[in-house]
């Protein structure tokens, strides 16, 4: 697949909620077609996601609370049908009535290609950078054998200084990303930006950023 992202368009998309997206500004040129893993799908991951059903993806969203998962249909007003997951004991799947969207409400370390195929794109947003330390191999593992032999992955990450805290979310330089991922693909760094708020200002921080780096699988 041609992979060409526009930084400020992944960047203004990325940080903008459903109500103020401009959706002409969706990450077109890295997910052109195909079907769209969104990794860990709540917060703001959802308005992206919602979008890119819109236009015509099929997005399948992973998240361990239900709670979390009813508040997404809910607030993008979807109806939606709840089914069990068989081979997932206790998980169960969302479909969207309308749309192409559906979420698996199940543990990402159980939700294997078997289920549901493998990925064109993967949209990690702060789902690595959650990852306690001890995780990240068998987060990494897992998130490659979702994804596609030519697939790619967009990732956001904090970056921040390491000696104000530990996280989560967990300080991710680019050097992480690549001692996890860098064997089996090619990383970019490809737009950061400002993301100080008062919670990281009381913990004492100075500064505080997102970060997105792009992933494509080395073929
Ligand atoms: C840091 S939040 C990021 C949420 C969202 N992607 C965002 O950027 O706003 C991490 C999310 O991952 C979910 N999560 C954590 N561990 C998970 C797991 N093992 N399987 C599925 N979801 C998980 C949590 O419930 C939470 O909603």
């Amino acid at each position: 697949m041609e992979c060409n992202p526009k930084p400020q368009i992944c960047a203004r998309q990325y940080n903008s909620n459903a109500e103020n997206t401009d959706k002409s500004l969706l990450p077109r040129p890295m997910l052109s077609e195909g079907e769209i893993l969104s990794a860990a799908s709540m917060g703001q991951t959802v308005s992206c996601s919602a979008l890119l059903a819109e236009q015509g993806h099929d997005v399948i969203g992973l998240e361990f609370s239900e709670l979390a998962t009813k508040s997404f249909f809910e607030e993008q007003h979807l109806n939606y049908t709840v089914s069990p997951v068989e081979t997932i004991q206790g998980a169960s799947v969302f479909k969207a009535d309308d749309c192409q969207i559906q979420i698996y409400c199940c543990d990402f370390f159980a939700f294997t290609s078997a289920i549901a195929g493998q990925f064109d794109a993967v949209w990690d947003r702060h789902a690595f950078g959650a990852m306690l330390p001890k995780r990240r191999t068998q987060y990494s593992q897992n998130l490659m054998s979702l994804m596609k032999p030519d697939g790619n992955c967009l990732m956001m990450t904090a970056q921040y200084d390491a000696t104000v805290m530990q996280g989560p979310p967990f300080n991710v330089r680019t050097e992480l990303i690549q001692e996890f991922f860098g064997d089996r693909c090619d990383i970019r760094k490809i737009e950061q930006g400002d993301a100080m708020r008062d919670k990281w200002r009381a913990k004492g921080h100075k500064w505080f950023e997102w970060v997105l780096h792009h992933l494509s699988c080395k073929q």
